[in-house]
């Protein structure tokens, strides 16, 4: 568990520093390890988990208790980054108080170190509730994968007029009711950069453009480790799915042949258990 980490006001430093921001999701020890020493200041255990992890179709059916559990790994591993939880469906959107809760619930089992939850206006009196009881919240607007069934599919979202308007008044909302830092998911990017000038507090952008604050992506996408999924977002910073194909399919073509194990990989006896073998004295008559 980190000592010392990155605060959520450094975060919102970092904005006024011109520093780009940096997140990586993660969901497991060993992901948070591999995030946290990549120099990302954040690493977020999103509930795209759900999907990328455990194979669900969209982020609705994760329970508060499984991201508890997800988070609770991550924190064991992360040393410098801001650590985030990602509220699951229907863990906040009941009302302030049980956003309260669970956001509570979050910090003292998952040992997370802010939350993220998603929407706009409608969720400022939540990010109040919960920011004024010390735990800080990072909003997230845009395309806002907990409400697919109302937006009718992952696509990108205020490409009109009117529902950029929206997009700017919840953001400005966000900031208003004291979120450190606002995702921006599959907007256009000239929007995106419209509202990182508009705000004090850091946009981080998935899909958003480069005129965002920072940015962040699901660490399945930069490893390359899906196969069937290859969004227009996303850069795959190496190919792990092959890489693991091939370590997989040539440790069992090699156990088949014979090749492995080697000696090298096998333990010897002694010479007393050896005569022992020879005389096959183990089996009492
Ligand atoms: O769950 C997640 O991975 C997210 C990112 C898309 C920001 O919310």
């Amino acid at each position: 568990m980190a000592n010392s980490y990155i605060s959520s006001k450094e975060i919102i430093s970092m904005k006024s520093n011109g520093e780009k921001i940096v997140g990586l999701t993660a969901w497991d020890y060993l992901s948070g390890k591999f995030a946290d020493k990549s120099g990302a200041e954040i690493v977020l255990v999103g509930d795209s988990l759900s999907m990328t992890i455990r194979g669900d179709k969209n982020t609705l059916s994760i329970s508060l208790e499984e991201m508890i559990y997800h988070s609770r790994m991550v924190a064991r591993a992360v040393e410098r980054a801001i650590v985030i939880g990602d509220m699951p469906f229907m863990s906040y959107q009941v009302s302030p108080q049980q956003a309260l809760e669970n956001a509570g619930r979050f910090v003292k089992e998952g040992m997370v170190q802010a939350v993220k939850i998603e929407g706009g206006r409608i969720m400022a009196e939540t990010v109040k509730k919960i920011t004024k009881a010390g735990i800080p919240v990072m909003g997230h607007i845009g395309l806002t994968p907990q409400s697919i069934h109302q937006v009718g599919g992952l696509k990108v979202q205020a490409k009109q007029v009117e529902e950029a308007r929206d997009l700017v008044n919840d953001a400005l909302s966000l900031e208003e009711a004291g979120a450190f830092c606002v995702v921006l998911e599959c907007v256009p990017a000239p929007l995106a950069g419209y509202i990182s000038n508009r705000l004090t507090i850091p946009t981080i952008g998935i899909g958003a453009g480069s005129s965002c604050d920072g940015q962040i992506q699901v660490s399945a996408d930069v490893l390359g480790l899906l196969t069937d999924v290859n969004p227009k977002h996303a850069k795959k910073y190496a190919n792990l799915a092959e890489v693991i194909s091939r370590a997989y399919s040539d440790y069992v073509s090699e156990v088949k042949q014979g090749i492995f194990p080697t000696e090298a990989n096998s333990f010897p006896a002694s010479t007393e258990l050896l005569k022992a073998i020879e005389r096959e004295e183990f089996i009492e008559s």
